[in-house]
């Protein structure tokens, strides 16, 4: 395969490309003061005290407490922690409503803590049904767990709604919300729990965050233990740039957020047109959606020529499936909207944000013209 003088990057809901002023930022700071933020120095509190700056931040961006704000490694882990604390308070939980658009990790914390997914139905439309919920919440009410936005469809979950069914039936409620943190303005007064990860915005590797609220409290809420780090939620020496960095990068998402949502917006309309004339068939268009996330349906079978294609072209996507020992499986989330596993096995995901230019697009848009027109 030729390599690509220059990549057009269109994968964002994977990773962001990191914000390097931030991370400078966070490691300048390390570099300068890399002690130890438990240790008995003042120096160690003077680091303590940058983290619980960066506690009462997220504190007060989501209206949760501040000691049900932890940090830990990633968001697998955050979504380990969130439905660990769920598990602690409500020890008889077995079942949990939830959608068939998790992440793995989500599933396997459930299973974890000896929690049976309930998998709401959805439809063409990619949302959850609320009037299902309703008709099962009546029949047994159950803690409810749903993605914020899917990290493939992109589609927003009515998440209001539920959470007020979630109240209606005192059943706590907690989000995922991986791909909708930082890259619009979130509901966090309809959830009790979320999680997040910092590489997600731009913030590089190394951060996750728990955020729950007092109804999810109990003493004993943790994950890993054998320290009393994170006010004894999560045990082991903080990773402190990363948890700057997480600070940083968020402050600078949420700065002029609906300008960048808007820049979003277009290019998702000039790419969705451009794609649909190709015919590809856009996942959930009518859906309230991310901005920044197409997930379509190419119309050729040769999914894997065309990711190598575009790649070669330096264009760079995801497919919505997942890769395991080269044997490619149909994304269930399609599946689950009531696709074929044939028509799931075309498609692709096209993530972008703001460090995307026109340039970009017209790279994405040249390579699906040449590469449709080829295969
Ligand atoms: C929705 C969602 N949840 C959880 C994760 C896991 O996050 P991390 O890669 O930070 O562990 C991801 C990452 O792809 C995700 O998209």
């Amino acid at each position: 395969m030729k390599s690509p003088t220059k990549i057009h990057y269109f994968d964002y809901n994977a990773t962001h490309p990191p914000n390097f002023s931030i991370l400078e930022r966070a490691w300048d700071s390390y570099k300068n003061e890399f002690f130890n933020p438990s240790g008995a120095s003042r120096f160690s509190l003077g680091n303590q005290g940058k983290i619980e700056v960066a506690r009462k931040y997220f504190s007060n961006l989501s209206g949760y407490p501040m000691r049900g704000i932890v940090f830990s490694s990633t968001g697998t882990e955050a979504n380990h922690l969130l439905i660990a604390a769920l598990k602690l308070k409500f020890p008889d939980t077995t079942a949990m409503y939830t959608s068939p658009f998790e992440h793995a990790s989500f599933y396997s914390a459930l299973n974890m803590h000896g929690i049976k997914p309930v998998l709401l139905k959805t439809d063409k439309t990619g949302l959850v049904s609320v009037d299902e919920l309703r008709k099962l919440m009546e029949y047994l009410p159950l803690p409810v767990g749903i993605i914020y936005a899917g990290n493939e469809t992109g589609v927003i979950q009515p998440m209001e709604e539920i959470g007020a069914l979630a109240r209606e039936f005192s059943v706590p409620f907690v989000t995922d919300a991986m791909q909708s943190f930082g890259k619009m303005i979130m509901n966090f007064e309809s959830v009790d729990g979320f999680s997040c990860s910092g590489h997600k915005i731009g913030a590089g590797p190394g951060c996750g965050l728990t955020g729950i609220r007092e109804n999810l409290e109990t003493k004993d809420w943790g994950f890993m233990r054998g320290g009393n780090q994170e006010n004894g939620h999560r045990a082991g020496t903080e990773n402190l740039p990363s948890i700057l960095s997480f600070q940083f990068a968020t402050q600078s998402k949420l700065e002029n957020l609906q300008t960048k949502v808007d820049r979003n917006l277009n290019f998702r309309k000039k790419i969705e047109q451009e794609l649909k004339n190709l015919g590809c068939e856009i996942v959930a268009e009518n859906s309230p959606r991310l901005s920044h996330t197409i997930f379509c349906l190419i119309p050729i079978p040769e999914l894997d020529f065309f990711i190598m294609g575009l790649e070669e072209r330096g264009v760079i996507i995801s497919t919505g499936s997942s890769c395991k020992s080269r044997a490619r499986n149909a994304s269930t989330a399609l599946t689950a909207m009531g696709y074929s596993s044939e028509d799931a096995l075309r498609a692709v995901r096209i993530s972008f944000g703001d460090g995307t230019e026109e340039e970009d697009i017209e790279a994405l848009i040249t390579g699906f013209k040449e590469l449709i027109k080829q295969l």
